[in-house]
């Protein structure tokens, strides 16, 4: 049986058992899966090479988990409860039996295509059930799905089709968010004009949108299941299969396609829900985040579906119709378990207690956040004002990379403290590293986070590109997995995530390269070249700040900056938008011809006056200049 962590001491007593004996400790929570055969090897890995392989020789389908071995105990229980945009339209449950039903369909659909274990395939949709019905039944036949958030540019899906060579797109004529209708099969139109791999494309209708079908491409979703076979049985993988791969920015301009195989993720993604959340059978969870990202696959669909759960999903936004729609949702559904970011906690703050005191949240037992480092402001805000201070906070620090939640405490059973992600899970072995890779020993200090040992869920490689992989984890320190952030220890081992070290923003929770916001300004015929910061902002964690050198000298400097912020929306998406645009005419650079970010971050702070040593830099009169016209 899987095991569920009751109390602080039963805590320590698992966790030193995962240390010492990894592979027995994995191997206990494993065996509570159905597998079509048992495995051979727990784990073998090699930080070098880097190879990673847990439960080898082992067979299984991760949706026979996720629905068939539920069917007989959990047939009619509400596996998703979809919360429409618009208020007035009604509230869908999905027992097991009929996502079941509705998924083997589906992968009878991608069959009769010819889609077969291996190939990739694009999935751009809303949160509507559909979008859980498509990546699980590729997961049934063996595809491997690649989802990408339908805020995404048609250039960013483009790139990410090429990436990954996906024969098959799914989307939908639109996508409802609050007021507005995004115009989803559009943009993947544009996208599949630059692409050469799609073959077909499946269309949900969902918002009635006018679309152009091309014959002999494009399919309708409702026509296509119509005839489609009812009993799917699912392909036998092995172990180490690749499950998904889901893109996340690099520090390069180019995305990183994350890959992971199927069985550690799948023990990982049940073990840490249920400990970290400790769902208890009959408890309503709703995750907000999109399924676009890593918390929507890990702890909308795979995680709870793996434990039998409720899960809620919701398709509008916060604001819509008006800023107390999470707490009508709350109330209405008489949620238990809530799951957000620090960006929406802080938005839903800033409009005022007046849209949550109508609601009753008594319901709630747990709230979580993920994505950014959670504020003291918001967390107290959080716990007092939704949690009526009685809800444990879980503050879950993870990764697409590691594919399920890494440092957390565990709800109501670990102590929780504002701003720490607290204490690792059991089997998540962190470590403190300086500059020079010298592993820190002592607390109350800060240093760079790694994890010293592999994990089931840990990404196995970047899609194609397996160099890049090792390059960006596993050379920084020697025999150790680097995370990119900071993280400050303190003198009772509890872990607080200061940030990221590398040249990843994290915006409202969006994680985004500088160097891909850079490439897509460089596109403007104006702009020579742009460096990019983040800044501290209230709502959004990080801002975007740009200070940009055009070739000429500017006429009408805002009309360039609403230019250049379409270009950036088109490029990337709207979640990338400048909230800074300085012009200037030089960066402060090193005689090597490094941008010292350290500089232009200082100053995007507002704190000028301690910009360090600047003897340095190449030109350094360049760095009054940029303090001078400074926002
Ligand atoms: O910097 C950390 C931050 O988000 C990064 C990972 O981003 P992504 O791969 O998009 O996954 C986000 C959802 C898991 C991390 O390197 N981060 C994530 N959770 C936290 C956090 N920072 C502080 N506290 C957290 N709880």
């Amino acid at each position: 049986m899987l095991k569920k962590i009751n109390s602080l001491g039963e805590y320590f007593t698992e966790y030193k058992k995962s240390i010492n004996d990894p592979e027995k400790f994995w191997e206990k929570q494993a065996n509570s899966f159905c597998w079509q055969k048992k495995w051979e090897k727990v784990l073998n890995w090699d930080f070098e090479k880097p190879e990673i392989k847990w439960f080898e020789g082992g067979k299984l389908n991760i949706t026979n988990n996720c629905l068939d071995r539920h069917l007989k105990k959990k047939n009619k229980k509400t596996a998703i409860k979809w919360i429409p945009n618009n208020p007035k339209e009604k509230t869908i449950d999905i027992s097991y039996k009929d996502l079941h039903l509705k998924v083997c369909k589906f992968s009878n659909v991608l069959r009769s295509h010819q889609i077969k274990k291996g190939d990739r395939i694009c999935i751009y949709m809303p949160m509507v059930p559909e979008l859980v019905i498509a990546i699980l039944a590729c997961a049934r036949i063996g595809a491997i799905h690649s989802v990408v958030f339908a805020g995404f540019s048609a250039k960013a899906l483009a790139d990410r089709i090429n990436d990954a060579s996906c024969n098959l797109l799914i989307t939908s004529d639109g996508s409802f968010r609050g007021e507005k209708i995004i115009p989803l099969k559009a943009i993947a139109d544009k996208a599949m004009q630059k692409t050469n791999s799609i073959k077909k494309c499946i269309v949900l209708k969902r918002t009635n949108t006018r679309v152009i079908m091309k014959k002999g491409r494009d399919l309708w979703w409702h026509n296509e299941i119509q005839h489609a076979n009812s009993e799917s049985s699912f392909e036998v993988m092995n172990s180490e299969d690749p499950l998904f791969i889901l893109y996340t920015s690099g520090s390069t301009g180019k995305p990183k396609g994350i890959q992971h195989s199927i069985a550690g993720y799948m023990v990982y993604a049940e073990y840490s829900f249920r400990n970290v959340f400790q769902y208890n059978d009959g408890d309503i969870y709703w995750c907000t985040a999109d399924i676009g990202w890593i918390t929507g696959h890990s702890y909308i669909v795979y995680g709870p579906l793996l434990a039998g759960a409720t899960t809620v999903m919701f398709e509008g936004i916060p604001t819509y119709p008006d800023p107390g729609r999470f707490w009508q949702i709350v109330q209405d559904n008489k949620i238990n378990i809530f799951y957000t970011a620090p960006t929406a906690i802080r938005s839903l703050e800033a409009k005022g207690n007046s849209f949550v005191s109508p609601y009753d949240l008594s319901s709630l037992k747990v709230l979580g956040t993920v994505g950014e480092p959670i504020n003291e402001d918001a967390w107290k805000w959080y716990y007092k004002e939704i949690g009526n201070e009685k809800c444990s906070i879980v503050d879950t620090w993870w990764q697409t990379e590691t594919g399920g939640i890494m440092i957390s405490n565990l709800a109501n059973v670990t102590p929780h403290k504002p701003t720490y992600a607290t204490l690792p899970l059991p089997g998540i072995q962190p470590c403190l590293v300086d500059q020079n890779g010298n592993e820190i020993k002592q607390d109350s200090i800060e240093g760079r986070l790694c994890i010293k040992f592999p994990w089931p869920s840990i990404a196995r490689t970047i899609f194609g590109d397996h160099e890049r992989y090792k390059k960006t984890y596993f050379t920084a320190f020697k025999n150790k997995y680097f995370t990119g952030d900071g993280c400050f220890r303190d003198k009772n081992g509890m872990y607080r995530i200061t940030g990221r070290v590398d040249d990843i923003l994290i915006v409202s929770g969006h994680n985004l390269g500088t160097a891909e916001i850079e490439s897509a300004i460089d596109e403007h015929p104006k702009v020579c070249e742009t460096a990019i910061v983040g800044f501290p902002h209230d709502i959004k964690g990080n801002g975007i700040y740009a200070f940009i050198i055009c070739h000429h000298k500017l006429v009408n400097e805002n009309l360039i900056r609403d230019e250049i912020n379409e270009l950036v929306s088109k490029t990337i998406g709207p979640i990338a938008k400048l909230d800074k645009i300085q012009f200037v005419s030089g960066l402060p650079k090193t005689r090597s011809g490094k941008i010292m970010r350290r500089i232009l971050k200082k100053i995007a702070q507002g704190d000028t006056d301690n910009l360090g040593d600047t003897s340095t830099l190449l030109d350094p009169k360049i760095v009054d200049e940029i303090k001078l016209s400074s926002l």
